[in-house]
Formats: C-alpha cells, structure tokens, sequence
C-alpha cells in the first residue's frame, strides 16, 4: 500500500461561510423544503450566470429532465445531443420515452460538432422528424462552439438546452455558459467546481419557464386550498440546508475558477514539453474555459504507456485519474440510437486521461503528481527508445547486414535486449545451442515477437 495521503480527481472544496447559512437555516428552522437560502442561492446563480431566473433543483440531471419536459418531450421524439459526454446528459432523454440522436465532437473544443449537428438535423427532417431539442455540452468546462450551434438551432427553430453541469464559471465570447440556449443546466455534485453535496439548477432568461420548472418540481401541485394535481410531479427541488452551502461556495466562486484554471497551466508548463502528451487550449479568445479537469491526450507510440496504463502507475502512488468519458454512442445501452459520427471522441476516450484537478490541491501536492508523472514519462520513453534500438538491431540482423547489426547492437545498453538480440541472432543462424543458451534469457523470443507484431 501506498504510504502517501491520497489525491483525489477532484474533491470539495468549503469556502468557509457555508456554516453559517446553514445555521440561519436550523436557527429559523427552515432545515426543509424551501426557504431564504434557496431564494438567495437562485439569485445569486442568476446573476452569476447572466440570465433573469434560476431553480435550485436536486440534481443536474433532475434539470435535464425538467427541461425537456418543459419543451413537450414525449415518447417517440427525437432530440439531439452531444454524444462526448457524462451519461446523464443523456437518461433524461429516455426517461421520456424519446430517441437520443448523437452528435460527436469537433477537435476544436471537444464538444459537439456545428457541422455533424446541421448534417443530423437536415438528415432527420428528410427521415420526417423534427427534432425536439439540442442539448449540446460544455465538457470539462470548455465552451462548445455557442455561436455556430445557435445559428444552426435558430435557422431549423430548435430549442437549445445547454448542458454547463461542468461549465460554471466558463465564457463563450464574454457571456457564462448556460446563458445561450432557451435553458441551461448546472450541477453542484460533489465533485464539479463548487458544491452543494448534491445539486443542481435550471436557468433561463424566461420566467415562465423557470416557474413551470419550480412547479413540476414541487410534485407539480396546483394551486388550491387541497392538494390538487391535474399533472405528473416530481420531487425534485433542493433543500433550504443545502442551498445554504451553495450561497457559502457562491462567495468563492471566482477564486476556484482561478486555481483550476491555475491548476492546468500548471501541468502545461510543466508536461507541455513531452513528446506524445497534448493538452487542449482554449481554441481562441472567444473560449474561457474553467477548466474544471486538466485532461491531457497520451500518445502512446511516443510515449511508451497508454493512458490506462498510466492511470494504474498513478494509482500506485495513491493519485486518482480518470479516463475521459466514453461517448454515449460506444455504450451498449445506446446502441440503437442514431449517431453522426467522425471518429473525433472514439479517439479522445482511447487516448485521454482527466488529471487530478481540485482547487484544494496544495503545492505539494501538485508536485507529487508531477514528480509521478516525470518518472512515469522517463521510464516509458526509455522503454520506446530502447525498443526502437532493439528494432533497428533485428532488421540490420534480418538484412544480414552485419556491419549495421554490430552497430546498432553496440548501442544497446540493457543487458536483456542484448540478450534477445544474441538470441534472435542464434535462431536466425539456426545455431541451436546458441539458441538454447541464449534463449536462457527469458526475454528473448517475447521481445522479438512484441517488438515485430
Ligand atoms: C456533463 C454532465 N451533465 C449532467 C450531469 C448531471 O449532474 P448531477 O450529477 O448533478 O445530476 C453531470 C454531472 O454529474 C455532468 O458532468
């Protein structure tokens, strides 16, 4: 077992002041269901996120949910969504009895293509279906391309519901993800920038929406001296206890978008340089990203580890990683859905690993990870550089060129690879006791066949 603490993906991070409001909430007894600390905390997300009305839900996903429910989403419909993307972008959608389609994602931004989105919709209406809605995602805190998506909804007439579960805090030319669409959704789970322990919300510019929203997330009960239901409810609004945490994190909202941002600067200076790891900048001054998880792309044929590989090295100094998500489309549960693809996010999940990246992450504590990964990175790239050696060997052995197979198996500096080479050697001269000896090197014939296959 590891002896060092252990870094998380991406913890809590408590301001200070969230114990106050709670305690105004148990001091008024208002611990539930509604109270000032959800009337305050909707506030205060509504003007942070630059549109009039906020609902302080349960869940982000229970947003998604009320959002297409509010748009009329019912079985049979379609709506369109971002296939690169947290599973419950998507559930929502067959709550309802409706067809996800997926769109797959640009390499700009990672997000949804404009140009596979348009492809879908024109190849839809042909099919005779209008789609009911877009729900493109601004994963990781990176913008999608807000200005093209909108143009294309606004040109077919479909309403746009953004997912920001991991975007707050983030800007698309200036203005916070989640203000574009008709609606946008946000999440306070445990692990997104700031918290409520569980949470999330649905804003909007348009009132009636957001009271539509608050209705049907109360068990949708009228308004009447009885309890009186002429629609299916949903108990789906968030607790006065828990907003109060929400109004405490909100105080310290702009400081946790620096350090995550801070955070992926960080590991860009500082891994920028190897050959094989990429990060993926804000594509140009229109994208402000809060970069709510450093991501960075292993390649492994430079590299020498694959990202699940490196995820385990990791995990052995007690450093938690995370895959990138796999796109709903590559999840057996949607395979039936339609999908519009170009192989963008395939290569992404296969490639991609999420850093950690909590804003609670001392100095140190990033150094370790560093400190790991440079170690990591060294070693494997030894390996590649070694094998390429042992490579270059063989075929000069291969091409009986034995001037170029003495020079290169001079170059070898690992007693094993030397060992296969002499092997190899042995076998190919069909030198049998030189071969059995030889072979005494246990890495003989695997190097040969790994190094050829
Ligand atoms: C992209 C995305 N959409 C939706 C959600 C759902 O939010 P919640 O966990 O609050 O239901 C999450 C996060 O969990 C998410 O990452």
């Amino acid at each position: 077992m590891p002896q060092n603490n252990r870094i998380y993906l991406s913890s809590p991070h408590m301001g200070g002041t969230e114990q106050n409001y709670i305690k105004e909430a148990f001091d008024t007894n208002w611990i539930a269901p509604l109270g000032a600390n959800v009337d305050a905390f909707e506030a205060t997300i509504a003007s942070y996120c630059n549109v009039r009305h906020a609902a302080a839900l349960s869940s982000g996903s229970a947003a998604i949910h009320l959002a297409l429910i509010i748009l009329g989403v019912k079985t049979g419909d379609e709506v369109i969504a971002s296939s690169f993307t947290f599973v419950a972008t998507i559930n929502p959608i067959v709550y309802l009895g409706a067809t996800p389609i997926l769109i797959d994602s640009e390499p700009e931004t990672w997000n949804m293509s404009p140009e596979l989105l348009e492809y879908a919709i024109k190849d839809r209406l042909l099919k005779g279906k209008k789609p009911k809605a877009i729900i493109p995602v601004h994963l990781y805190g990176m913008p999608a391309d807000m200005s093209k998506i909108m143009e294309i909804a606004n040109h077919y007439d479909i309403p746009v519901i953004e997912d920001a579960a991991e975007a707050l805090g983030s800007r698309y030319d200036n203005k916070p993800a989640g203000c574009f669409g008709k609606m946008g959704v946000l999440s306070f789970n445990g692990n997104k920038i700031i918290t409520t322990s569980g949470g999330g919300a649905l804003i909007s510019n348009d009132e009636e929406l957001i009271i539509k929203a608050r209705f049907l997330a109360t068990q949708a009960r009228e308004v009447a001296p009885h309890y009186q239901h002429n629609q299916i409810g949903y108990n789906y609004r968030m607790s006065n206890v828990l907003a109060g945490i929400g109004r405490g994190q909100m105080e310290v909202i702009e400081e946790r978008v620096k350090r995550r941002r801070d955070n992926y600067f960080f590991y860009q200076k500082h891994l920028g340089k190897y050959d094989g790891i990429k990060f993926r900048d804000e594509p140009n001054e229109l994208y402000f990203s809060n970069h709510w998880l450093t991501k960075i792309l292993i390649d492994p044929s430079k590299t020498g580890i694959n990202r699940e590989d490196m995820q385990e090295e990791l995990e052995k100094e007690n450093i938690e990683t995370r895959p990138l998500w796999k796109p709903m489309h590559l999840q057996p549960i949607f395979s039936y859905c339609p999908a519009y693809l170009n192989g963008v996010s395939q290569e992404l999940f296969a490639n991609g690993l999420c850093l950690p990246s909590g804003s609670n992450m001392s100095d140190s504590d990033r150094m370790r990870i560093l400190d790991a990964l440079k170690v990591i990175l060294e070693i494997s790239s030894r390996r590649v550089i070694n094998s390429l050696k042992v490579l270059r060997a063989i075929n000069a052995l291969n091409e009986l060129n034995e001037i170029n197979a003495v020079k290169h198996i001079n170059d070898l500096n690992d007693q094993k690879d030397i060992n296969a080479i002499n092997a190899i050697n042995a076998i190919n001269a069909k030198n049998k006791i030189a071969a059995k000896n030889a072979k005494k090197s246990k890495n003989a014939i695997k190097s040969k066949n790994a190094i050829i296959t």
